[in-house]
């Protein structure tokens, strides 16, 4: 960066900040790590200083986060930051069923919108979003953030790199325990698990999935997806039991086009027993890596075991050490950030963004359908969808 460059603020409206990623991962860990880094180098002379404009609910809230950040704008009052000409972008990470009303508003505002997944509760309003924002002739972009994460940018290498020869099939393993809330506290909000508040593991997970698949192997043309709820009863923030209404595990397979095949678990009622919180395994003709949040190990062809099922004898060799570490060949910066950092340079200079509300709509597509097929209990093809 240069000592001369000239800084150009940018005001962002955050909405829905008091939450766990609009807080940490959105605020502290995008936002205010650029301007810990002096801001965001545009390349011509011009350095963008983002100045986030705190929204939410609760005025408290809101100023303790101001406070301890040393930021000097929030307010209660969205309508009002909508009406305020120096705000260029919109931003929302609130609970998913408040998300449309407010980010239509803000693109009849005529506001940037950049905004948390998914984008809708259901595909005809994220496509409506999307409809909106290309007649308003603004900027849009939604969080994709799996993207931008060490293992699957080392995954997209060995894809882009013609590693896997003909890839065969994907199968990715997502989950953790979360605890129901009565005897120890659960580590997800409580909406999460209540289907009449926009939650349950499909619309929160296949949106994630669809852009994985798409962007790495192909777009997904088929699902056939099996959702369940396997703890019924839950404990709220406030130590009250409750029903667990939405889903929170879903077994599915996707066809993706090109021929490879996926099949994700996804599940919050389920152990660790692997590296990572989320692995994906790619087999192709030529090689199969398995790729987390941070790592991804790959076994050529060449370098491929034989193994012969005989259950009588004890496993003679660790197939886990017969996988090669690739390695990073770079500096891996928070994803958020990341992609809020091409976000901005699409607002500030007009370079190309394709993470947008349409991108976004497939997401919700995926969920939407996903969960019919489980409700039908059969396969449902995914149709492309244009605006
Ligand atoms: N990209 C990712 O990896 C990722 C991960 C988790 C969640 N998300 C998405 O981010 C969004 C927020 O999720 P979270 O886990 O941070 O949730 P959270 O419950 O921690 O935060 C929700 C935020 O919305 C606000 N809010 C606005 N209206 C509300 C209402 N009527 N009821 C309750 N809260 C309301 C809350 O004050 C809070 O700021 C969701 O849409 C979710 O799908 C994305």
């Amino acid at each position: 960066m240069t000592p001369k460059a000239a800084r150009r603020t940018v005001r962002i409206a955050m909405n829905g900040v008091t939450g766990r990623m609009g807080y940490r991962q959105h605020l502290v860990r995008s936002l205010l790590a650029l301007r810990e880094e002096g801001g965001l180098d545009l390349g011509d002379g011009t350095v963008l200083w983002p100045e986030p404009v705190l929204v939410g609910r609760r005025e408290p809230a809101l100023r303790a986060i101001a406070e301890r950040h040393g930021l000097a704008h929030w307010s209660t009052d969205l309508d009002a930051v909508l009406a305020d000409d120096t705000v260029e972008i919109y931003f929302d990470a609130q609970v998913t069923s408040a998300r449309q009303e407010s980010l239509a508003k803000a693109i009849a505002a005529g506001k940037h919108v950049y905004t948390e997944k998914p984008t809708s509760t259901g595909l005809s309003g994220a496509l409506e979003l999307a409809r909106l924002a290309r007649d308003a002739g603004i900027k849009h972009g939604v969080v994709q953030d799996k993207l931008f994460l060490p293992g699957l940018l080392k995954l997209k290498r060995l894809v882009d790199g013609g590693f896997f020869g003909r890839i065969l099939s994907v199968r990715g393993e997502f989950g953790y325990w979360v605890f129901e809330g009565d005897w120890q506290s659960a580590q997800r909000p409580s909406w999460n698990y209540r289907a009449e508040d926009g939650g349950g593991i499909v619309v929160d997970m296949f949106p994630h999935w669809e852009y994985v698949l798409h962007e790495l192997f192909g777009r997904v043309t088929s699902v056939q997806a099996l959702a369940t709820t396997h703890v019924p009863q839950r404990w709220d923030e406030g130590g009250k039991p409750y029903d667990a209404t939405a889903d929170d595990a879903a077994y599915g397979i996707f066809q993706l086009e090109g021929g490879a095949v996926a099949q994700i678990n996804s599940s919050w009622a389920v152990r660790v027993h692997r590296d990572e919180l989320v692995e994906f395994q790619v087999d192709g003709t030529e090689g199969s890596a398995v790729a987390g949040l941070r790592t991804c190990r790959a076994q050529h062809r060449a370098a491929t075991p034989k193994p012969v099922w005989n259950p009588d004898l004890p496993a003679t060799e660790s197939f886990r050490e017969q996988w090669q570490e690739v390695p990073d060949n770079t500096a891996f910066d928070n994803g958020f950030k990341a992609q809020w950092e091409l976000f901005l340079r699409h607002v500030a200079l007009d370079t190309p963004y394709r993470w947008d509300l349409l991108a976004g709509a497939r997401g919700v597509q995926l969920a939407e359908l996903g969960l019919r097929s489980s409700a039908e209990g059969r396969r449902i093809e995914v149709p492309e969808i244009a605006l």
